[in-house]
């Protein structure tokens, strides 16, 4: 095989959407109803992305040359988004701070497992990426098709979550594609196992990660030990229930055929467009990444 057609949907256009958040006043410390375990996941997660995003945009640009064009602008508009999310939430996590939570612990777990991709050759972080940007785009697609993950949330943090998700879900496809290209002379064999090996590596990581993750924020409010865990893992698990709910999705990346856009969830981006409050932004009046 010496290259493949994009499977993308031919009518899919990449928007970065240059929009800011948190220019009003600051949320209260518990933004997302109230709730303990329910800001401490969001802010876990928050507080990978500044770091973690900026790893996918490299891993991603490592093998943007000789692309065909189709992919070329798509890397181009998937680098320019990550960015724009990277610096909202890395806004979003000063206001965290801002408000008394201490991320030092979370920040250097990210630390040590950018490190050890470091070490890795360009094709192995390209794998976890592409893993990664699995994980984000099935969140993100349970985030916008349930409201109840947003239910009783600040309303312009739960408007940068939303708009996360709905760019997340546009540029599912980009690194995916890039890896079928930078392995379009790899066997379907090797493929799969690469694929599948790192992706069982990368949920074990981001599942064990995030929960340390927000079960430390959780202590920092005073809750800890099974009372932590029962909470956390209630929400995660059983109600709203977002982990389970993304395991049917999460599962389908090891069918052999598997390609993000074999689920085609524009819909979601479309219903997006329609209620956001601050509408997207011109893709023209967006500097793109070079
Ligand atoms: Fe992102
Ligand atoms: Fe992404």
């Amino acid at each position: 095989m010496t290259d493949h057609a994009l499977q993308r949907p031919a009518a899919l256009t990449i928007t970065p959407r240059d929009r800011r958040f948190g220019g009003g006043s600051s949320p209260d410390r518990l933004w997302h109803g109230g709730r303990v375990e329910a800001t401490a996941i969001y802010n876990a997660l928050s507080t990978t992305f500044p770091k973690g995003e900026a790893y996918f945009v490299e891993s991603v640009r490592a093998f943007r040359d000789g692309a065909p064009p189709q992919l070329a602008e798509d890397i181009k508009a998937f680098t320019t988004q990550e960015v724009i999310h990277s610096r909202e939430h890395d806004r979003f996590n000063q206001r965290a701070q801002a408000s008394g939570y201490d991320l030092t612990l979370l920040d250097k777990q990210v630390d040590f497992r950018l490190a050890i991709g470091r070490d890795r050759p360009p094709i192995v972080n390209l794998a976890a990426t592409m893993a990664l940007e699995h994980f984000t785009a099935i969140l993100a697609h349970q985030l916008l098709a349930d409201p109840r993950h947003l239910e009783g949330a600040d309303a312009e943090a739960a408007e940068l979550w939303r708009w996360h998700a709905a760019e997340e879900i546009e540029h599912k496809g980009v690194a995916f594609d890039t890896w079928l290209h930078a392995t379009r002379h790899w066997s379907r064999w090797k493929r799969w196992k690469v694929k599948s090996l790192i992706m069982l590596l990368m949920t074990r990581n981001f599942l064990v990660d995030r929960t340390a993750g927000a079960l430390e924020l959780m202590r920092q409010d005073g809750v800890t030990g099974m009372k932590a865990w029962g909470k956390l893992l209630h929400y995660l698990w059983v109600r709203p229930g977002m982990f389970r709910k993304i395991g049917g999705e999460w599962a389908r990346y090891f069918l052999p055929g598997f390609h993000p856009w074999n689920t085609d969830d524009r819909h979601l981006l479309a219903a997006y467009e329609a209620t956001t409050q601050g509408g997207a932004e011109p893709a023209k009046k967006v500097r793109r990444a070079a």
